[in-house]
């Protein structure tokens, strides 16, 4: 007998185990029985390696997971683009706080829904929200970038606007100038350009060429758009060119959930629900 098993032998008389003369085909010992069970105790060490193997494996992906969602949640936080004064009421939107009172707006939350699932599975091109004032088309555009799994963006139009247009003449330290937004959109994966039309920018149903300018990379560097606006899309093209309105819907024919209406309801801001 080698010296393996005599301290097997050792070892299993100890804690009350006995050696069988079975002997395991693919070790070619004897196998032990512990509470009943015949086992061998190689196959055993090999078995329990494993399972510490596996769950090593699984708190790594876990924690991957954990950093994951740190890394998507602060750069939503920190690079969004919106009003200070409203930055806490717009991330705290989301689909646990959205309660739609009419028809259309359930169908919009399940449309909702069913386009972030599709982007979360790498779907790709852009979704448009058009509707009255106060209708949730905001809450709904922020409720879907808290689903996203990936890098996802807000940006309030009219404050974005603001930011570029001051950094024309502004001091060499200051951030928002063109380049910065460039950078911030080639890091992002899915974008919302929340409220295209309400900038000041637009004079007579039209904006200048410079505002166009200004946007025009907002979509060309994305591949992902969700734009939220009032304007119908004969009104984009009126005050923004045709071109614009085709980069706004561009790839909205790739499912039937990347246009969003809201005709209906009242205005949530006035304390409307259902009429
Ligand atoms: N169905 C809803 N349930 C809960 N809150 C809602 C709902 N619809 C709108 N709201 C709230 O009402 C306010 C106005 O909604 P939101 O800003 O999304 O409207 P909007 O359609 O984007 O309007 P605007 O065209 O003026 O930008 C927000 O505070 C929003 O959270
Ligand atoms: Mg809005
Ligand atoms: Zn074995």
């Amino acid at each position: 007998m080698n010296g393996f098993q005599d301290a097997l032998k050792r070892a299993f008389k100890k804690h009350g185990g006995t050696i069988t003369q079975d002997i395991c085909p693919k070790h070619n010992c004897n196998k032990i029985t512990v509470n009943g069970n015949e086992v061998c105790p190689q196959c055993k060490k090999e078995h329990d390696d494993m399972a510490i193997t596996q769950k090593f494996y699984k708190d790594e992906a876990e924690y991957k997971k954990r950093i994951h969602n740190k890394i998507i949640t602060e750069f939503l936080q920190t690079k969004s683009i919106m009003p200070k004064n409203l930055k806490n009421s717009l991330l705290d939107m989301s689909f646990d706080n959205y309660y739609p009172n009419t028809q259309e707006q359930v169908k919009n939350v399940h449309m909702a829904k069913n386009l972030i699932a599709e982007y979360n599975d790498g779907a790709e091109g852009n979704a448009f929200i058009q509707g009255k004032v106060g209708r949730g088309k905001t809450h709904l555009a922020m409720s879907m970038l808290k689903e996203f799994d990936g890098k996802g963006l807000f940006i309030s139009l009219a404050e974005m606007f603001s930011l570029l247009n001051a950094s024309v003449g502004a001091s060499r330290d200051y951030p928002y100038t063109k380049e910065y937004f460039n950078n911030l959109l080639d890091q992002a994966d899915l974008v919302v350009l929340d409220d295209l039309g309400a900038e000041a920018a637009i004079k007579d149903g039209r904006a200048s060429g410079t505002t166009i300018q200004r946007l025009r990379p907002f979509y060309e560097r994305s591949k992902r758009v969700i734009t939220t606006s009032n304007l119908v899309p004969a009104e984009i093209e009126s005050a923004y060119t045709s071109r614009v309105r085709s980069l706004v819907f561009s790839g909205t024919k790739n499912s039937e959930n990347r246009i969003l209406r809201f005709t209906d309801g009242n205005d949530y801001r006035l304390g409307g629900h259902a009429s």
